[in-house]
């Protein structure tokens, strides 16, 4: 595998994608993609069936390597925010020579990580929310500035250790060694959001197929999580209980036709629905699939929209909500959040990358994308952090032993 390549897999409920980005100077060109069906491997975003998990990491993996013309050796791998948690800390410490400096601020962002973890949990990450200097907070860049007491709060995000090791060893028998454990909405924040929204506060959505995630960004962090175990395949399945069809055919109902405001479809349109298990097809009109769908989408963005204006007291989202996962594809729902957040709302296609765009341009490779752009700018700001200077085609020794010092520190 080049030293220069870096894939992101994203292990979904629905669709297993490993997206492939090649590491420029100052970007990062999608090469490659391949996705397979879970095929019920997990339920929920959870690994309930190791050997289909295994054989669906194989094939898209095989994909992205057929697409992309390299062998995949190692992955960012996604994980759930239904399998994590996160604790908020707090770390304090004097400021040597009055003046903050690099070993300063880390070593105030290791005290606040020395907190106790229950010991079936493993930290994945530690997001730092806040620096303050003699009790003066909002300080994004402590580096330089002249105080006593240095302080720095942080959002550690831990997981189950027995979500992490199947995951691991899902991909170890793919064959694949795995340089880190991200956070879904953290990657797909990488992918789908600008600076500007971050800074500013956004409210994330990855309407996905088993769960439905909320992830809270102001002034540049990751401030809030909180997951329901709800997504597009409880849509699909209302769908073939309700009109009644087979699953099949109410997923591809749900795509071609599932509209969830009637003002945006003709609800009197007659539409055709498959019978179940050999019966003859019928006709409904296209609002008695509407209501269904409605009444999904309405029900998951009503439970969403408590935490939304939880998180809104405390940060201002004055960027709306961005909507990713393949469920925000369904007709009317980015209008249909509209109206219940109070907010303006968009759908999060991949950006920020170049290449393949056409064939990423679709929300549900928000995540995967956004694990290859994770793995890249944590990579450049360790390089840059060392030699000053980011070079990922002229120095691939180096490249090797900051992804093993990476890996240490994160
Ligand atoms: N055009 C579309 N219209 C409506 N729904 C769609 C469309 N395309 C995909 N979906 C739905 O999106 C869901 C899959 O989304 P996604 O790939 O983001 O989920 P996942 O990552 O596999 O699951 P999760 O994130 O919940 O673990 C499925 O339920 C699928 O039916
Ligand atoms: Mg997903």
């Amino acid at each position: 595998m080049p030293q220069d390549l870096i894939v992101g897999l994203d292990i979904g409920t629905t669709k297993i994608c490993a997206v492939v980005g090649e590491a420029r100077e100052n970007q990062v060109d999608i090469v490659g993609l391949g996705c397979a069906p879970t095929n019920g491997a997990l339920k929920k975003g959870v690994v309930v069936n190791i050997e289909n998990t295994v054989r669906a990491i194989r094939k898209a993996v095989e994909e992205a390597e057929t697409m992309a013309g390299c062998e995949i050796r190692s992955v960012y791998a996604g994980l759930g925010g239904s399998q994590t948690s996160v604790i908020n800390s707090h770390g304090i410490i004097a400021i040597k020579d009055r003046e903050v400096t690099q070993a300063d601020m880390e070593r105030v962002i290791d005290t606040a990580r020395t907190v106790a973890i229950p010991s079936e949990r493993e930290v994945i990450h530690t997001l730092v929310q806040d620096f303050l200097i003699d009790g003066q907070d909002g300080i994004k860049d402590p580096v330089g500035i002249h105080g006593v007491r240095l302080e720095c709060k942080v959002h550690i995000v831990t997981a189950a250790g027995p979500a992490i090791n199947n995951i691991m060893r899902c991909a170890q028998r793919a064959g694949l060694e795995v340089n880190s454990i991200v956070l879904q909405s953290l990657a797909a924040g990488e992918a789908a959001l600008t600076d500007e929204e971050k800074e500013l506060g956004v409210a994330l959505l990855d309407f996905g197929g088993g769960t439905t995630e909320l992830a809270i960004f102001a002034e540049n962090a990751l401030r809030h999580n909180f997951v329901l175990p709800v997504g597009g395949n409880n849509l699909t399945n209302d769908i073939a209980v309700g009109l009644p069809t087979s699953l099949q055919h109410a997923e591809e109902l749900k795509k071609r036709q599932g509209c969830c405001l009637n003002a945006l479809a003709d609800p009197d349109e007659p539409m055709e629905v498959p019978g179940l298990a050999g019966r003859q097809p019928y006709s409904v009109p296209r609002g008695r699939l509407g209501e269904i769908v409605h009444l999904r989408v309405a029900e998951i963005l009503n439970l969403l929209s408590k935490e939304v204006q939880r998180a809104r007291f405390v940060h201002p989202l004055h960027s709306g909500a961005v909507l990713t996962g393949g469920t925000a594809l369904v007709e009317g729902l980015p209008e249909l959040a509209g109206e219940v957040f109070g907010m303006h709302t968009r759908i999060g296609y991949p950006m920020g990358v170049s290449g393949l765009i056409d064939v990423i341009h679709d929300p549900a490779y928000a995540c995967g994308v956004g694990l290859v752009l994770y793995g890249y700018r944590t990579l450049k700001k360790a390089q840059q952090g060392r030699s000053g200077r980011w070079s990922p085609r002229g120095q691939r020794g180096l490249w090797g032993k900051l992804k093993k010092w990476f890996k240490e520190v994160v």
